[in-house]
């Protein structure tokens, strides 16, 4: 951070972390005056049980609920226009997300839309959305994207391929209750896809040109916690150090690029999502490794202090030797992790898409935050190369 910077943070006034806390949902609602929530999900969950948990808990406290399990994947406009109706159609005094970052992301999104007109679209970044709706509660059983302590969300675009960041206070929780019992059910590839997420939120937060000391101390403390229980969780999965130690991580994480920005990897993984697909934390591990190699020299020393805090290398080491480490490490943790490329998943990029793909990406604006910020013709040889 430069001397003289001025940090700005946006975080929920509620955070409550560990096993077993998301049986404390109904003590939040009562310390913020709430009753009355909606449950913004999908079916899935409900399948598994992880629903019930917290519904079992209002039932027993007496407050009203009721659920809205249609959220999709990768979270649409039209899906959060369903949120809406459903919203609007009872009484509701808040709305708690409960899933990964596609039910999280919806829950944001229909209760700033509750009370700011028009589409979804008009409000993409870089336009802050700062007129709150109801009070979000939200409860991660996945963990990697973060969404509980950002004040980002994403949704996807039925009219054309694109997803687009969302951003300002209205999209930050009231309340995060992370809880990483949840997480013991997830599959191996969930597992490794959304841990990756977290790893890149860390690093794009640590190197972007907008972090300050207050995000560098969460991206530094999540990136080792990450490295070093992320293969112990795919291979052993009701592990609860691992489990535990990613969950904590994935918050951190998130803490640290709300506030500080994610940067180019992020900024190209989405429109793979968009156009291909492909899971968000699985775009985000099949760029990691390029994109960080292609932006180290522009900011080597605190690539080095990344590759450092994740013990791949040593505090003897240049910065140049950590660098190298840091690329090595990262495709070495893709191989470990089984990442395919998108070719191998038989994607087929033409250049009309890929320049699409890179006229996304900038607009986005993420890439501008990278230490090394690149051209289109740039990013389109960094889809080429991973392709
Ligand atoms: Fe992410």
């Amino acid at each position: 951070m430069q001397a003289g910077t001025i940090g700005r943070v946006q975080s929920p006034r509620i955070i409550r972390i560990g096993g077993g806390v998301a049986a404390e949902t109904p003590d939040v609602l009562g310390q913020l005056g709430l009753s009355r929530p909606l449950i913004v999900t999908d079916t899935t969950l409900v399948e598994l049980g992880h629903v019930h948990r917290v519904t079992d808990t209002l039932d027993a406290a007496g407050f009203g609920w009721s659920i809205f399990d249609n959220v999709v994947e990768d979270p649409t406009d039209t899906c959060v226009d369903a949120g809406l109706r459903a919203l609007r159609g009872g009484d509701f005094d808040c709305v708690i997300g409960l899933g990964g970052g596609s039910p999280m992301d919806t829950a944001k999104s229909i209760s700033f839309m509750a009370v700011n007109g028009g589409h979804v679209r008009d409000y993409k970044a870089p336009r802050q959305i700062d007129k709150c709706g109801l009070p979000i509660i939200l409860i991660p059983t996945t963990g990697g994207t973060g969404s509980e302590l950002t004040r980002w969300c994403v949704i996807t675009d039925t009219r054309a391929p694109e997803k687009y960041n969302l951003s300002g206070l209205a999209c930050v929780a009231t309340a995060a209750l992370i809880d990483w019992e949840f997480t013991v059910t997830k599959p191996w590839r969930i597992t490794a896809d959304t841990a990756v997420d977290s790893l890149t939120h860390a690093i794009e937060a640590y190197v972007s040109r907008r972090a300050f000391g207050y995000t560098d101390a969460f991206a530094l403390s999540a990136m080792p916690l990450i490295v070093n229980n992320v293969r112990t969780a795919c291979t052993d999965p009701e592990n609860g150090a691992a489990r535990e130690a990613l969950m904590l991580a994935a918050a951190q994480a998130g803490m640290a690029f709300s506030n500080a920005s994610v940067a180019l990897v992020h900024g190209m993984s989405r429109p793979i999502g968009a156009h291909f697909h492909v899971a968000h934390g699985l775009s985000n591990a099949m760029l990691l490794p390029d994109v960080t190699a292609f932006s180290v020299s522009a900011a080597p020393h605190r690539y080095a202090e990344c590759t450092r805090a994740m013990g791949w290398s040593s505090a003897t080491d240049t910065d140049s030797v950590a660098c190298g480490r840091l690329v090595d490490g990262l495709r070495q943790l893709n191989h470990d992790l089984k990442v395919p490329s998108p070719a191998a998943l038989g994607h087929v990029a033409d250049p009309a898409i890929l320049t699409l793909m890179a006229r996304q990406a900038l607009a986005s604006g993420s890439p501008q935050n990278n230490p090394r910020v690149p051209s289109e013709n740039e990013i389109v040889e960094l889809y080429h190369d991973i392709w």
